[in-house]
């Protein structure tokens, strides 16, 4: 049982190194001084926000990127959105976020900016953090770290026969902001990522030809199902059903059964249920396919100088390939514990904790679209256990946990490069929340069960009950229905 001990004994303040200030970073950040603890983030960069800076070195947005999923459901437990923003927020809407929860929370003070981690080092019962300031470097002894420095560092690049002849222009979705560079140009899109979709989408617009190759269908979703966010039809209730993950119920097969029809209707209907390889949402895509506004192609099977062969023996004359071939987790101060292949040797108790090293913990290294609640929830839960108030397992026992979990993965996962990140965020979650005792008790919330288990699945949920409740959460769950359905 890990529920929290009531002793005080069992509170130890902890001075942590959070390496990251993106979304990840700031969540820990403010977890840990909720529980007395001391952090000091550390950020390379000179801003909070991570992948949500437009223009610098830990940016990945660009312009048109929305959240994926709807903001009632994307953003921390105890701080709603702005009724102003959208929906569906554009990225500058989710920096303005992260930058106003850092003030509001008082995070900012925590900070040093312009800070890299270099190393970190197990000394013998505390964690050495070296760190680089412009050209020197410094020092620091702390209780816990938590790495925090996210999954999107490192291009992953594909390597087609024949590239080094092609005499076009190849980049990596890393480096796309906007696409005023494709016009009049023919474009070739790699991958069926967010990333791959959305800039196919934006080239069917701005290029001469946008041709869009990828290895497998995926399910492309609307943001909204009938003027309500689709994620609303995701709710506890449908936990409980039996294959849940297919076509639920009448409402279900209702909203899902045209847009099946959309995918068939456009030769791009997926061989498995959205449950095994993850949807993609973009409102469009279906209808450029169609219009004929985006060619879509197979896997490419080698470049000429100026065209590219598919697998399928067609060939297009391109001028600008876009590799939306997404990321490979990178953690080069990990380097002495993680071996070379640092995504395949990340192996953690619930995504979290690696067995072997104390008071450490990985925040936010998981693939998904609901990520600020689930970084958020894996904070709490890391500070209660550095604190001493929840234990973990024996080491044998999360070692145990982490090889069901790998089964579980590629048993209900497509094979893809990022499988081994891969949570059913909302199933995720609840197990998390329930590690630390902050799982909705139906006894105590009785005037919202409604909302609970057919509503949306809000992580102000997991601030109902358990350490660090927030007021505002019993309103907060009843009123956002409402708004959605005005
Ligand atoms: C284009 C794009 C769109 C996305 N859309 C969504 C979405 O719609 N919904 C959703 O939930 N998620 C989305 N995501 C996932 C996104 O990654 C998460 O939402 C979240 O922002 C991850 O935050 P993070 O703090 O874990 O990582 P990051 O945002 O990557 O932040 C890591 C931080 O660590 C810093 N850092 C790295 N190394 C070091 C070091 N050695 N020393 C000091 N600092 C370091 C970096 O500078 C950075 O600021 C998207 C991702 C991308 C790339
Ligand atoms: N909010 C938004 O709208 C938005 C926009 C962009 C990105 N994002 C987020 O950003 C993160 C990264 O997304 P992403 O789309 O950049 O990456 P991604 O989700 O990892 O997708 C990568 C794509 O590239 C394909 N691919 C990988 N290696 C390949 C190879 N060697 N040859 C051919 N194809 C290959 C993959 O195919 P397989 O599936 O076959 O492996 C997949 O289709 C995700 O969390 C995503 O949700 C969100």
């Amino acid at each position: 049982m890990n529920l929290l001990k009531s002793s005080p004994q069992s509170t130890r303040k902890c001075k942590v190194a959070v390496i990251g200030a993106g979304a990840s970073g700031i969540a820990t950040a403010k977890c840990l001084v909720e529980d007395g603890h001391e952090p000091t983030v550390f950020e390379s960069s000179d801003q909070v926000g991570g992948v949500w800076v437009f223009e610098n070195t830990s940016g990945r947005a660009f312009s048109t990127v929305h959240f994926q999923h709807s903001k009632y459901v994307s953003v921390f437990s105890d701080y709603p959105m702005s009724m102003e923003s959208s929906e569906f927020p554009h990225h500058t809407e989710v920096l303005q976020y992260l930058n106003d929860y850092v003030d509001h929370f008082d995070i900012r003070k925590h900070i040093k900016f312009n800070t890299a981690v270099d190393k970190v080092c197990r000394k013998d019962d505390y964690w050495e953090v070296t760190v680089r300031i412009g050209d020197g470097q410094s020092t620091f002894k702390f209780d816990a770290v938590a790495v925090c420095s996210g999954i999107y560092n490192d291009a992953r690049l594909p390597n087609f026969p024949g590239e080094e002849k092609f005499q076009g222009m190849i980049m990596h979705s890393k480096d796309y902001k906007e696409p005023s560079i494709f016009a009049g140009k023919n474009v070739l899109i790699v991958g069926n990522g967010p990333s791959g979709v959305d800039i196919a989408v934006t080239a069917s617009y701005s290029s001469n030809k946008a041709i869009w190759s990828y290895r497998k269908n995926r399910w492309l979703l609307p943001r909204y199902c009938e003027r309500i966010p689709f994620d609303f039809i995701v709710t506890r209730l449908n936990k409980h059903i039996p294959f849940r993950h297919q076509i639920l119920s009448l409402v279900h097969i209702k909203k899902f059964y045209p847009i099946m029809l959309d995918h068939q209707a456009c030769g791009v209907k997926p061989n498995v249920g959205p449950e095994k390889s993850g949807p993609v949402f973009n409102e469009d895509a279906l209808n450029r396919i169609r219009l004929g506004a985006i060619k879509t192609k197979p896997n490419i099977a080698h470049f000429e100088e100026n065209k590219v062969v598919f697998e399928d023996g067609s060939s297009e004359l391109v001028d600008i390939v876009v590799y939306a071939t997404g990321y490979q987790v990178n953690i080069p101060f990990m380097n002495e514990y993680l071996g070379e292949d640092h995504q395949k040797n990340l192996n953690l108790y619930k995504m979290v904790f690696p067995p072997e090293l104390p008071n450490f913990g990985f925040i936010g290294f998981v693939y998904g679209n609901v990520i600020f609640p689930t970084s958020e929830l894996q904070a709490r839960w890391f500070s209660k256990v550095i604190s001493g108030e929840v234990d973990l397992p024996s080491k044998a026992a999360m070692e145990e946990q982490i090889q069901a979990h790998r089964k579980h993965q590629e048993e209900g996962w497509l094979d893809s490069a990022y499988r081994s990140l891969r949570v059913s965020a909302f199933d995720y979650m609840d197990d998390i929340a329930k590690e630390i005792n902050a799982l909705p008790k139906v006894w105590e919330n009785w005037t919202i069960l409604k909302e609970i288990f057919a509503g949306p699945m809000m992580a102000t949920q997991f601030r109902l009950n358990g350490p660090h409740k927030w007021e505002g959460a019993t309103s907060w769950i009843k009123k956002v229905p409402k708004l959605v359905r005005k």
